[in-house]
């Protein structure tokens, strides 16, 4: 039997309209546009501001463009992943939600954590469905509402992150898709980024929020180091596993924690930065959303064939690298 292999046939984004710009947030904290703009690369990030509404309603309008976009019909999807660190809720699964919101009936739903490598673990479960045969059309969607886990008076980690969603659509090809995963973590690195209330261990509580415990706490430097090692490492790793020569490369698709971190990984794997995807300095740090919505913005300098790397690493610590080839030239 011909080898099946899981490729995107489609991508869409949301973000939300409202703008948190460098200048707004020199208005919050004791910081500058400068400060952000030379260690981040960050300009802007958008917000998802009205009150009642979460992570399904940035997925939701984004799977509801895609079904669109690609004329499925939602009683065609087996099956649809959430990655997210800002669920709408403990559970339902956040995924569940958004089937419901854009009229999913027939899948299986669950979201899928994984910190900032989310969108990479994701893609790497559900192209396993597809090559077996067990699903035949899959929806990926990487959503978070970073605004809400994001503490406005702590300086060193405000200006870092954004709200968005993108989503994939993912189908069987006999030539393109996804051609080789390796996915990797060390536990060891958990205690330099997380969110430590609010899960099983320290539920809402009044102490805890006095304590501000239900935000994003991290150890930038110390995550910074390892995240251009292991996406550099692990990136070169796929290339010479597959022969693929720096110029061969059509596109690296990092996660966008940090412009800085983004350029030392393309200098150790030999590319230029015309071969990279970057929209960070638009939408900072979407979590689970970064890779997806980069797709989706480039997606018109995408053609049939392109060899392309998505990489990311995040809390976990964990992280990983995905090669595929681009399934489609956009019309
Ligand atoms: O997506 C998941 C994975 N996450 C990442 O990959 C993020 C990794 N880390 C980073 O991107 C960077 O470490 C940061 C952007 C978070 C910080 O940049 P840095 O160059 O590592 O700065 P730093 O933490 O070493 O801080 C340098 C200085 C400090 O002041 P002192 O101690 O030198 O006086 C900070 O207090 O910059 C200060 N600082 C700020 N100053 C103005 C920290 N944040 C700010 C700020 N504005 N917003």
């Amino acid at each position: 039997m011909q080898k099946k292999y899981a490729a995107i046939t489609g991508v869409a984004g949301y973000v939300p309209d409202d703008i948190l710009s460098n200048t707004d947030l020199e208005r919050m904290v004791d910081t500058t546009d400068e400060w952000i703009t030379s260690r981040t690369g960050i300009k802007e990030r958008r917000i998802l501001r009205q009150p009642g509404l979460g992570s399904s309603d940035m997925g939701a309008p984004a799977v509801k463009s895609l079904l669109e976009k690609t004329g499925t019909d939602p009683d065609e999807i087996d099956m649809v992943i959430c990655s997210t660190v800002t669920p709408d809720m403990q559970f339902p699964a956040t995924a569940s939600i958004i089937c419901d919101k854009v009229g999913i009936r027939n899948s299986f739903n669950f979201d899928l954590a994984a910190a900032c490598s989310g969108f990479i673990y994701m893609l790497t479960t559900a192209s396993k469905f597809i090559e077996t045969g067990s699903a035949k059309k899959i929806i990926c969607v990487g959503a978070d509402k970073m605004s809400s886990i994001t503490n406005y008076q702590d300086r060193t980690t405000c200006a870092l992150f954004g709200d968005g969603a993108g989503a994939i659509l993912l189908e069987a090809s006999t030539e393109y898709g996804v051609q080789d995963h390796i996915l990797r973590g060390d536990p060891a690195g958990r205690k330099y980024l997380y969110q430590k209330a609010g899960g099983s261990v320290y539920p809402a509580s009044h102490e805890t929020v006095e304590a501000r415990e239900h935000f994003v706490y991290q150890e930038g430097q110390a995550v910074y180091k390892v995240a251009v090692s292991k996406m550099a490492d692990i990136s070169v790793e796929m290339m010479e596993k597959h022969n693929i020569a720096s110029d061969d490369l059509d596109w690296l698709v990092p996660h966008q924690a940090n412009l800085r971190i983004i350029e030392a990984v393309a200098r150790r794997m030999g590319i230029r930065k015309e071969q990279v995807l970057i929209n960070i300095q638009k939408y900072g740090n979407t979590t689970n959303a970064t890779i997806p919505l980069c797709l989706w913005e480039f997606e018109n300098q995408l053609h049939k064939g392109d060899k392309i790397i998505l990489t990311a690493f995040g809390g976990g610590f964990t992280w990983g690298a995905i090669y595929l080839t681009w399934a489609y030239d956009s019309k």
